[in-house]
């Protein structure tokens, strides 16, 4: 799957998001081991503590159907579902992508007009903690 391809079924996720409170709408793309693909949309509450990221929300689907092996994700997001800049995963799904992926699994950071910024987790996350 090539990150193109893989940007572009972000942008799709995105319209999913549950955003009501700030706007921000955000999508992601997880790419298996195996080639299947989940994606995920953040998912905002009214008491904020429970809202759910993008990037968990693909984690999350896969791991819960078994997946333990990844080989890159897409993100996207912006305000009411416009891309401007990149949107870059939040520390705590930085930690997420730590417990199920190597160093070289591969972020794919989206932009306006198909830009495409791509990152490891060892440069998003040095010397993390993992167990
Ligand atoms: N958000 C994500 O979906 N992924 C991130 O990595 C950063 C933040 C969402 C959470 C919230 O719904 C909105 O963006 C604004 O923080």
């Amino acid at each position: 799957m090539t990150s193109e391809k893989l940007a572009e079924l972000a942008v799709q996720a995105m319209k999913g998001a549950y955003a009501p409170y700030s706007g921000y709408k955000v999508g992601a793309a997880l790419l298996c081991a195996d080639g299947t693909v989940y994606t995920g949309c953040n998912i905002e509450n009214a008491s904020l503590t429970p809202t759910v990221c993008a990037e968990r929300t693909a984690f999350f689907k896969a791991v819960s159907d078994g997946k333990r092996e990844f080989s890159a994700i897409a993100v996207c997001g912006g305000k009411d579902g416009q891309i401007e800049g990149f949107f870059p995963p939040c520390g705590v799904c930085r930690q997420v992508m730590r417990e199920f992926c190597r160093d070289d699994f591969t972020v794919h950071l989206v932009g306006a007009k198909g830009d495409i910024k791509t990152r490891t987790l060892a440069q998003l996350l040095p010397e993390s903690f993992s167990l």
